[in-house]
């Protein structure tokens, strides 16, 4: 089986860049964040504080976190409700993001994206997927732009859906988001000792796509 870690912060193009090399190599593609999105939507529909490990450690108990892939799309079940869709909000980002740094919950969740490994050709991405989830993998990449450029993205994207959004709260957000995911005891974002590191801050997603491609097939024997 051949895995392929790719970590980085926020908005740097991770989940858009594995989607297409993935289909490219017929890999499988496993976006982990989601998984910590579901955790932290759970909290928000039980009214749980996400930053009360207590309380976040029992939930733990009651739920149920499955990833599918239908037609080759990932989705993720909540106690059997596909909640794909709903995960996908600034509010469920940063509670996603303050339940990560609860170790528990990170426990929680190894399994579940170890097994995929196990399973098929994969590319995961994530904060600690070449340092922690999978050391082994052959090829890993950190991926990551600047604060700016990915807040721009951001807003775009959202306005692509009919959203709009203004730029100095996705900005703060996303800053704020960094700070959180790099600076947890257990398990933060950095870079693996070997891991590739791209900057996708001055190339397009076209260009990024060749990069993280070339970088794959040269590496992953
Ligand atoms: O990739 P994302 O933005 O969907 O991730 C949401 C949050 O989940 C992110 O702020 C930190 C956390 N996360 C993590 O701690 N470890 C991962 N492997 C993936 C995500």
């Amino acid at each position: 089986m051949i895995a392929v870690a790719i970590d980085g912060p926020a908005g740097a193009g991770k989940s858009t860049i594995a989607k297409k090399v993935s289909a490219e190599l017929g890999f499988i593609y496993v976006d982990t964040g989601a998984i910590y999105r579901a955790v932290g939507l759970a909290c928000i529909k039980k009214g749980i504080d996400e930053g009360d490990s207590k309380a976040v450690n029992k939930l733990l108990k009651d739920i149920d976190i499955r990833i599918i892939f239908f037609n080759g799309e990932q989705h993720i079940l909540l106690n059997d409700e596909d909640i794909s869709g709903e995960i996908r909000t600034e509010t469920v980002s940063m509670a996603a993001s303050t339940v990560s740094a609860i170790p528990e919950v990170r426990e929680f969740l190894l399994d579940l994206q170890r097994n995929f490994a196990k399973a098929d050709n994969v590319i995961m991405d994530g904060r600690d997927i070449g340092t922690v989830v999978l050391p082994n993998a052959q090829v890993k990449i950190f991926l990551t732009a600047s604060p700016e450029v990915r807040a721009k993205r951001r807003v775009a994207q959202l306005a692509e859906k009919g959203e709009s959004a203004d730029y100095d709260t996705v900005l703060e957000d996303i800053v704020k988001r960094d700070y959180n995911d790099s600076h947890r005891e257990i398990a933060p974002l950095k870079p693996a000792d070997s891991a590739f590191i791209v900057d996708t801050s001055e190339i397009t997603l076209e260009e990024s796509v060749r990069k993280i491609a070339d970088i794959i097939k040269e590496n992953m024997e």
